[in-house]
């Protein structure tokens, strides 16, 4: 994008745009593997799959361009971050390793939440990035639950079960409670990951601003990726699953909902919409 073009507040992403973020992605991938830290085959495997597994079926929708590059430099510097911390590297590849799926999960939820949180005043690098890591490690306590519940689909468990199933926000504490780079605000938004500002969350049964708000960013958007993996739809059919739904509308922040929408639609486009 050249400079000229900064000042476009909207501008959709097209099916015919696609190279140049396959030509960017891939720009992105061959500085990762310049680091000299990780072993080479697990950096690959890592941004392999941020390159080509998750975001390529983000970009096929309209998406403001603008936004896509921040999210992707903040996303990127957070790669860059892990792979430099042998710890949180390896906790990441655990995770694949258990199922490649919630791998995918976090990765779509950390790009989908720093995009978010671009459409915010409050919005700030350091707040950013916190939501970012955050978001990329919130389900990391998947790792530490029973085998037979990890195997399992959410609707198939027993009351025991979930009982148990829902002690992973707690368990992604305690996995990254003692790492340097975890601060105690990234600790804070992945403990209320499960919270709904309705109070039907879990663990606490929060209710609205008891819930911190970059954890509500976490929340609404944890939810569109699961809508959009689970039922495989693309970002805008899972967005407008969730805006049709008021049992799912009426579990977030309308605000951020609302916030989430610019990301992909134009609001002058709707605005004239709803006029006519
Ligand atoms: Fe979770
Ligand atoms: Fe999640």
């Amino acid at each position: 994008m050249g400079k000229e073009e900064k000042n476009i507040k909207f501008l959709f992403f097209r099916k015919s745009d696609h190279k140049r973020y396959v030509r960017m992605l891939a720009e992105i991938n061959r500085k990762v593997l310049q680091s000299p830290v990780a072993p080479l085959q697990s950096k690959y495997n890592l941004t392999k799959h941020v390159t080509s597994e998750v975001l390529k079926s983000a970009w096929l929708e309209g998406i403001n361009h603008g936004l896509v590059d921040q999210a992707t430099e903040v996303c990127e510097n957070i790669f860059q971050l892990v792979q430099k911390q042998a710890g949180l590297h390896s906790l990441l590849k655990q995770l694949k390793e258990m199922n490649p799926q919630e791998y995918d999960h976090s990765f779509l939820v950390a790009f989908f939440s720093c995009s978010l949180a671009k459409q915010f005043d409050w919005n700030s690098t350091v707040t950013t990035q916190a939501l970012t890591m955050a978001s990329m490690f919130h389900d990391i306590g998947l790792t530490k639950l029973d085998q037979n519940i990890r195997g399992k689909k959410r609707d198939d468990l027993t009351t025991d079960e979930m009982t148990h199933y829902q002690q992973h926000s707690q368990f992604s504490i305690e996995l990254l409670e003692k790492n340097n780079t975890i601060s105690r605000t990234i600790l804070q938004i992945i403990a209320q990951h499960h919270e709904c500002i309705d109070g039907t969350g879990y663990p606490h049964r929060l209710k609205n601003n008891k819930i911190l708000m970059l954890s509500q960013v976490l929340i609404f958007v944890n939810e569109f990726a699961d809508t959009m993996i689970d039922e495989n739809l693309s970002p805008i059919n899972s967005l407008k699953k969730i805006l049709t739904n008021p049992l799912i509308f009426k579990k977030h922040n309308a605000l951020i909902v609302e916030k989430f929408s610019h990301i992909f639609i134009d609001p002058d486009v709707l605005s004239k919409k709803r006029a006519g």
